[in-house]
């Protein structure tokens, strides 16, 4: 009998979000994934065609499979609908927003030695999107944080430390000048790490990481930090490892996995199909692994090695002139 196919959700979002959203199923597939996709059109576009930014049964879909691949979505800055990234997080108590950042021997930077992970807090913080005007002149915006969500994002770190083999998680904070958030986030961390006697424990403030990161990366190894200070930091670690088409992210909660590269929908090349689709197929890899699809991912892993290695077929940003269909085309037929 043939064996049953899994089912996902997979969300196509806006810019270079189908583009991509192909390129990683094509490969999938080649790959031999053995999954079966419940697609939903999202985003701006998606409102401006049928006047729903996620279509209901997209939401059903989620809640259904419990593991949705998304492509990036288009998020107006300053006025308009609030960030579907950020409801889609906190609808679903996405909490722990993991980002993997490894150098590749293929991809040329000042660095060959970075290979952290950033446990961004994906829920409160200044992303609680509590904010009001006081006066006409005055706007108020309130950072969250809680004893609960710190714990289980600086346990998860902890865990994660233990169960990857890792040395060293470091608490990114600026509990100097935010005594009362900040200072309990990086107090949680300290108790926590006394259950964790093996794993190293220290703690830097966030400009001064800012800073080590780009002097000397390869100090760092599990990063866990407040959600605005995750969100500008793995911009910038995916910046020390070539950049952003190649950064990938797993947005794990109880129940629900949700995957995407850490990058937007790129308006600038959208629809120019020069979009490099390796964050989002990094993401696919973890979602791949998360399933317990272990040997998939590591073959799609390989194939995308040995292709950006070879470096005859690399896009525009990497430095290479390649369309993503000859890109996705090489990774295809290493893996058929
Ligand atoms: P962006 O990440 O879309 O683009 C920044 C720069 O990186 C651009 O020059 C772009 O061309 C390049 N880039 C990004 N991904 C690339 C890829 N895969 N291949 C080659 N080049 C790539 O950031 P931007 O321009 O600030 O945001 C555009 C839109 O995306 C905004 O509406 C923003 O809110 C949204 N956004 C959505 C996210 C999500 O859905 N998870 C995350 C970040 C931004």
């Amino acid at each position: 009998m043939a064996e049953e196919k899994k089912i996902i959700t997979v969300f196509k979002g806006d810019g270079i979000g189908p583009e991509i959203t192909d390129a990683v199923l094509e490969i999938l597939d080649a790959a031999g994934a053995g999954l079966e996709y419940e697609m939903f059109n999202v985003g701006e576009a998606e409102y401006e065609a049928h006047g729903e930014l996620i279509p209901e049964a997209g939401f059903r879909s989620f809640e259904k499979t419990g593991v949705l691949l998304k492509s990036p979505i288009t998020t107006p800055v300053g006025k308009g609908f609030r960030s579907l990234n950020v409801m889609l997080r906190k609808k679903y108590d996405l909490y722990a927003n993991i980002r993997p950042a490894k150098s590749n021997a293929a991809v040329k930077t000042p660095f060959k030695n970075v290979d952290l992970v950033i446990f961004r807090e994906n829920t409160e913080d200044l992303y609680a999107g509590v904010e009001e005007m006081i006066d006409k002149d005055t706007a108020h915006s309130i950072k969250i944080i809680t004893r609960r969500c710190s714990e289980r994002i600086i346990r998860d770190a902890f865990e994660y430390a233990l169960s990857q083999g890792r040395k060293k998680v470091t608490c990114i904070h600026k509990a100097n000048i935010m005594k009362l958030s900040d200072g309990m986030f990086r107090d949680i961390f300290y108790e926590t790490a006394k259950n964790y006697p093996d794993v190293e424990a220290d703690d830097k403030i966030v400009d001064n990481a800012a800073m080590q990161m780009v002097m000397h990366p390869e100090q760092f190894d599990i990063m866990v930090m407040p959600n605005l200070y995750g969100d500008i930091l793995s911009d910038l670690s995916s910046g020390l490892i070539g950049g952003l088409g190649l950064l990938p992210s797993a947005n794990l909660g109880k129940g629900y996995a949700m995957f995407e590269a850490v990058h937007g929908s790129a308006p600038d090349i959208a629809g120019k199909g020069i979009a490099n689709p390796t964050a989002f197929l990094w993401s696919a890899c973890m979602m791949l692994e998360h399933m317990g699809e272990r040997d998939c991912a590591k073959k799609i892993r390989t194939a995308v090695d040995e292709v950006l290695l070879e470096g005859k077929h690399l896009t525009p940003d990497l430095g290479g002139s390649a369309s993503t269909k000859e890109y996705v085309g090489e990774i295809t037929a290493k893996l058929r």
